[in-house]
C-alpha cells in the first residue's frame, strides 16, 4: 500500500500530497480536538488514484478512514470530489459539506441528501462546532472557478482551505511544500486557464480581505502552500493579472496585428532578401519546442499558436540565427518599421532585441 507523507502546515491541520510532479492534487485533513472529543475532517479527497494515500493517511491521523467525520468539498471536479462516495461508503457517521451547487452535480455520484449538510442551510457562515468548541468559516469563492465554489477557514490554525482558488501548477524546482517565487508562473497559468473572469477572481481576493483574522496561510487544492509574505504578495497580483476571457479579449487584437504584420514583413522580405526569405520561410514551418507556433497554409500565416509575444521572440530568434550576419540589422530594421506601422505595443525587452547595434553607437555618440 502506498505510504502517505504527511506534512503538518498548521494546528492539526495536515496535507497529503499525490505523487505527479507537474500538477498534483493537495488533499488536506484536519483533526478538531478538545476535552478527549474529536472531530476528523478531510478536504476535497481527490479521486480513485488517491484511494491509498487517503487511507493511509486516515489510518495514522485518524485511526482509520470509519472515523471520517465530515468531507468537505470545495467544488464538484472529479479531481477533486470522485472519492468522496468511497469515503462516504467507509464511514457510516461521515457527511459531505458543500454548498447547493456542488451538490446538485456530486449527488450524481449516487449520494443521498440525507448524508450532506449543505453550507447555505447552516444558521451562519461563521459556526463553532459543538463538540470540540472550534470555530470555522465558509467563504465563498463565486466563480472561482465554479459558481458554488467554497472556501473553508479554521481559526485554529489561520489556515485557508481555498480548493482550486490560489491553486498551481508546480513550477518551482525542488521538494518541500511551501511556496517561493517560482511558484508564481504556475499559479499565473493555473488562473489564466482555469479562471473565467478577472472580476470573478478580484471579488475573491476582496473578500479573503475583508477577512478578519485575515488568513495566515493560504491552502490550494493544487500546487504550493501560500503562507508568510507571498500570501499578501500573490493575492495582489492575481487581483492584477488578466485572466480568462478577459486575457482573451487582451490578446486576440495583438495578434490578429502580429499576423497581419509579420506577413508584411515577409513580403518585404521575399524581394530584398530572397535568401533570407526562403530559409525563414521554411523555418516558421518546422515545429517549435512545444507546438508549431504559427499555421501557415500556401505561405499566408492562418494563425498563431502561442503568446503572441512569444512568438515575436521565436520570430527574432530565427532571423538572427538564419540570416546572414551582414544583413541582419537590415532585416530587422525592415521588422521594426512594419511592427510600427501596424502599432503593435511590445515589452522593452523586444524592443532592445530589435535595435540594431548602429543605432546603439549612434546614441551613444550623441550621449557623449
Ligand atoms: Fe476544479
Ligand atoms: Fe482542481
Amino acid at each position: 500500500m502506498t505510504q502517505a507523507k504527511i506534512s503538518e502546515i498548521g494546528a492539526n491541520f495536515f496535507l497529503v500530497r499525490s505523487g505527479e510532479r507537474d500538477f498534483h492534487r493537495n488533499i488536506y485533513f484536519k483533526k478538531f480536538s478538545n476535552n478527549g472529543q474529536n472531530i476528523n475532517m478531510i478536504f476535497d479527497p481527490g479521486t480513485k488514484l488517491d484511494g491509498d494515500l487517503v487511507m493511509d493517511a486516515s489510518k495514522k491521523l485518524f485511526g482509520g478512514v470509519q472515523n471520517i467525520d465530515i468531507i468537505f468539498l470545495s467544488h464538484q471536479d472529479p479531481d477533486v470530489s470522485s472519492l468522496a462516495p468511497f469515503i462516504l461508503a467507509g464511514s457510516k457517521k461521515s457527511v459531505l459539506l458543500t454548498s447547493i451547487d456542488t451538490f446538485r452535480l456530486v449527488s450524481m455520484y449516487g449520494i443521498s441528501e440525507k448524508r450532506v449538510m449543505l453550507i447555505e442551510n447552516l444558521k451562519s457562515e461563521i459556526l463553532t462546532i459543538k463538540k470540540t468548541g472550534h470555530k470555522i468559516r465558509f467563504v465563498p469563492a463565486y466563480y472561482c472557478h465554479f459558481r458554488g465554489a467554497m472556501m473553508f477557514f479554521d481559526y485554529e490554525s489561520k489556515i485557508l482551505f481555498s480548493g482550486d482558488f490560489a491553486a498551481g501548477i508546480n513550477t518551482r524546482k525542488g521538494d518541500g511544500i511551501f511556496a517561493t517565487e517560482e511558484s508564481w508562473e504556475g499559479i499565473k497559468a493555473f488562473h489564466t486557464i482555469y479562471m473565467p473572469s478577472n472580476s470573478a477572481v478580484r471579488e475573491t481576493v476582496d473578500r479573503i480581505g475583508l477577512m478578519n483574522p485575515l488568513p495566515e496561510i493560504i491552502a490550494p487544492q493544487h500546487g504550493d502552500v501560500i503562507k508568510g509574505e507571498y500570501t499578501i504578495e500573490f493575492l495582489t497580483r492575481l487581483s492584477e493579472i488578466e485572466i480568462g476571457i478577459d486575457y482573451l479579449k487582451k490578446i486576440e487584437p495583438q495578434k490578429e496585428l502580429l499576423i497581419e504584420t509579420i506577413s508584411s514583413f515577409i513580403d518585404r522580405l521575399k524581394t530584398a532578401f530572397p535568401d533570407e526569405w526562403k530559409k525563414l520561410k521554411e523555418e516558421l514551418k518546422k515545429p517549435g519546442q512545444f507546438t508549431t507556433v504559427f499555421k501557415i497554409i500556401d505561405e499566408t500565416i492562418l494563425d498563431i499558436k502561442i503568446d503572441y509575444l512569444d512568438a515575436l521572440r521565436y520570430l527574432i530568434d530565427s532571423i538572427e540565427r538564419l540570416s546572414n550576419p551582414e544583413n541582419i540589422d537590415q532585416i530587422k530594421t525592415f521588422l521594426n518599421f512594419e511592427l510600427e506601422n501596424h502599432n503593435l505595443i511590445l515589452p522593452i525587452e523586444i524592443q532592445n532585441k530589435l535595435k540594431s547595434e548602429d543605432k546603439e553607437i549612434e546614441i551613444n555618440s550623441l550621449l557623449y
